[in-house]
């Protein structure tokens, strides 16, 4: 089989790719270990940055999204049953959309069937070959059967457990990496959001986050340790918990029945650079952010964005100015976003291994976001969205 652009992995960032280079005549094949109900059924993120809403909006796939999807307009922040709003419509001009993460793949899917794109589920053993050549290809099994995709471009979409990064030879590649001392306990609940916006709450007992996916389904995360056993969180102690710490006058968390809970660790990751010969790595195949600044399905939309106006160019006029800085492009961007990711985390977190001191500070720092409309608008412009292309 032949295509120009060889794409691995059907998440947001490789459904999103082959849909743009699809707007921009060029052919892609998409090889996904995984079934596509597995795909679809996916719980991730939820929170769509204003350019992301844009881009899904501009590209035709963003219907159902603006049907079911919460346009919110700020985010609150809780310390000490204090609430402090970050109001995005005043400080920027922009709103975030909150859609679940599984519902685009679906819209993205549906979207590459529709105009008859090749999505290829259940590929086994994927490989990938000559990326140092101007014949690269993947080879993998379908139905027990080895074959070969021949492309003139590998895009590595497949998430931070793929083959892709290891296809760049350790010597040619650099990580930086930050584990952090606590992971997330996440839960979705039939129960109705207890908040009409977001509330990220710092309690001396730990962080604890308040999302939705809808009017009737509620998405909450409580801090943990990154290896907590999630056979000890009985629904009971995960509602004591979560509404302890995030009490405030006048407020009540509603509760329902838990229909998923899980422990996901946290770390900060990038690898540099994004591209070797004619494999370019997007999203969490490259940069991986902790979850607190909602940035990681943000962050791979803006790598297709880079990815898909450089291929047009050079597919069209031979062009390769935009492929040669694909790398340099997206890490200003991705900096950007693990800086931001990480600062939200280290400011609403509890670290055992603060000083009393360090403790101070962390309390100073969100009172000074609290009490400057400039430090405020920083944390707004941030969790809004950068442009895609900076
Ligand atoms: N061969 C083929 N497909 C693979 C392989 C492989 N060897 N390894 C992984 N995949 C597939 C996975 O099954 C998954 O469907 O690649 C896809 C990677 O998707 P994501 O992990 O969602 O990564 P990405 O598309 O970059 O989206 C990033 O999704 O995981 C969230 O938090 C993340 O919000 C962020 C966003
Ligand atoms: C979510 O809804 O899953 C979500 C929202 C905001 C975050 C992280 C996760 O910062």
């Amino acid at each position: 089989m032949r295509t120009q652009v060889g794409i691995i992995g059907a998440g947001p960032a490789g459904l999103l790719l082959s849909h743009l280079l699809h707007l921009n005549g060029i052919e892609s094949v998409i090889l996904e270990a995984r079934s596509r109900a597995y795909v679809e059924g996916r719980i991730r993120a939820g929170v769509l940055e204003h350019p992301v809403e844009q881009l899904l909006t501009e590209t035709g796939v963003g219907m159902r999204m603006r049907a079911e999807g919460l346009p919110h307009e700020g985010v609150i922040l809780r310390t000490e049953g204090r609430d402090h709003r970050i109001d995005f419509k005043a400080l920027t001009g922009k709103h975030v959309m909150v859609y679940p993460q599984h519902k685009i793949v679906q819209d993205l899917i549906a979207a590459r069937i529709a105009a008859g794109g090749q999505i290829l589920f259940e590929a086994e053993g994927v490989s990938i070959h000559d990326v140092r050549t101007d014949a690269p290809y993947i080879s993998y099994e379908m139905d027990g059967r080895a074959t070969r995709l021949d492309c003139a471009i590998v895009a590595g979409c497949d998430g931070f457990h793929g083959i892709s990064r290891e296809a760049i030879p350790a010597s040619a590649r650099q990580s930086f990496e930050r584990e952090y001392p606590f992971g997330w306990l996440g839960i979705l609940a039939d129960a109705a959001p207890s908040s009409e916006e977001l509330v990220y709450a710092s309690h001396d007992r730990g962080f604890a986050l308040l999302s939705m996916r809808s009017p009737t389904v509620s998405r909450l995360y409580l801090q943990c340790a990154p290896d907590e056993d999630i056979s000890q969180w009985s629904d009971d102690r995960i509602w004591a918990e979560l509404s302890t710490r995030f009490t405030r006058d006048g407020f009540s968390l509603r509760e329902g029945p838990i229909t998923q809970k899980g422990v996901t660790p946290m770390r900060s990751f990038v690898v540099e650079p994004m591209q070797y010969g004619r494999l370019f790595l997007l999203g969490d195949a490259a940069h991986i952010v902790p979850p607190t600044g909602a940035k990681g399905l943000n962050l791979a939309a803006a790598d297709v964005s880079v990815l898909t106006r450089a291929l047009t160019a050079w597919f069209r006029s031979g062009a390769t100015a935009g492929l040669d800085s694909y790398s340099e492009t997206c890490l200003r961007r991705v900096w950007k976003a693990q800086r931001f990711s990480w600062w939200m985390t280290s400011l609403l977190h509890r670290f055992s291994s603060h000083t009393p001191f360090e403790r101070r500070v962390q309390q100073a720092e969100l009172d000074a976001v609290f009490g400057s409309v400039a430090a405020s608008t920083v944390l707004a412009e941030n969790y809004v969205g950068l442009p895609l292309i900076l």
